[in-house]
């Protein structure tokens, strides 16, 4: 188990190694590495527990709450959208606080405005706050820690708009230079974050469809023998480079992609209820049947494989690429 978030990186990464590893580098999750700040590590423990139990991410399935914010129902995630509130608005309060500051009697009106993009920003940093933890509660290794220095840039920010609305608040006129100084800071350190953030996405990969490079031809390939296939039982094949799980109930035969879209965990290591999997690392719940993701934190649906039978052999083919149209929903 891995010592740094308490998922099932270690033991997946061993449980692989008798099946075919397929771009591994994907799949397997980053190891747990020495940190270099304990107090830092300490203080990330103890803050994605509380955000855990808060969010109801150690609850049991559905986890509605955590899949909310997540932005499972979506079909993307919800954090980034939000964020482009708080941004937008306190750039436009600077571009106001200038105008007022280059003219503050011809320009009073822009001092008005700059208030209101202010609160607008207030708000909008709550929102990004609360689904920005939620997201940053199930990383670990180097990206948490990178989310960690984003959150607290942030919430830098937001102090530092708060005492500025504050200052705005007891002017009557709503002039009032030091609340535009702090502003300005508060915007430098809101991009600075956002830079932290895109480097998050970019760089590591936190939040991205961890299947979204997967291809497979449209014609059926045979994967495995009918006969080997037990009833009920998760099982891993490759596909044309490709891993996929499936699952055979009765007649039927489901196959979808056996790395979660969440963050790569093994889907065929999961638990089954019924014709849903629970990826064994964070919890997304997908249905067999389509590939669809009914709660989160995943907020994409699985990759989904047409199943036939011929001459003793199961044969797949991909049958449509999950896209953000495929919208996800919380169930
Ligand atoms: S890898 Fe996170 S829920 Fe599957």
């Amino acid at each position: 188990m891995c010592e740094t978030c308490g998922c099932l990186a270690t033991v997946t990464a061993a449980s692989v190694n008798d099946q075919p590893i397929i771009a591994s580098a994907v799949e397997t999750p980053p190891p747990a590495q020495t940190a270099p700040e304990p107090w830092l590590e300490r203080f990330s423990d103890g803050l994605q527990h509380v955000v855990k139990v808060s969010v109801g991410a150690n609850g049991k399935p559905p986890r509605l709450f955590r899949s909310l914010l997540n932005g499972t129902w979506l079909g993307h995630p919800l954090h980034p959208a939000i964020t482009d509130v708080p941004i937008g608005a306190w750039t436009i309060a600077a571009i106001f606080d200038i105008i007022w500051l280059i003219a503050p009697v011809a320009n009073v009106w822009a001092s008005h405005a700059a208030f209101v993009a202010v609160i607008v920003g207030l708000i909008g940093a709550l929102g990004a706050a609360v689904t920005g933890l939620t997201d940053w509660s199930d990383t670990y290794g180097s990206e948490r820690r990178v989310g960690l220095y984003h959150a607290i840039l942030n919430v830098t920010a937001t102090l530092l708009y708060l005492i500025s609305f504050i200052l705005r608040l007891l002017d009557s006129s709503n002039e009032n230079v030091a609340a535009a100084i702090l502003g300005f800071l508060g915007l430098i350190a809101v991009l600075s974050a956002a830079f932290l953030g895109g480097d998050l996405v970019f760089a590591k990969g936190t939040g991205v469809n961890h299947t979204a490079w997967e291809t497979a031809g449209k014609d059926f390939v045979a994967v495995k023998p009918l006969s080997e296939l037990e009833e009920n039982k998760l099982v891993r094949v490759n596909l044309s480079g490709a891993p996929v799980v499936l699952l055979r109930q009765g007649e039927r035969i489901y196959a979808i992609s056996a790395r979660c879209t969440h963050a790569g965990g093994p889907l065929n290591k999961g638990s089954l209820t019924g014709d849903v999997v629970e990826c064994p690392w964070h919890g997304s719940r997908f249905r067999m049947s389509d590939g669809q993701v009914l709660t989160g934190p995943a907020t994409n649906n699985a990759h989904r494989y047409e199943a036939r039978v011929r001459d003793g052999q199961v044969e797949l083919r991909r049958v449509t690429p999950a896209t953000f149209l495929s919208m996800g929903n919380v169930s």
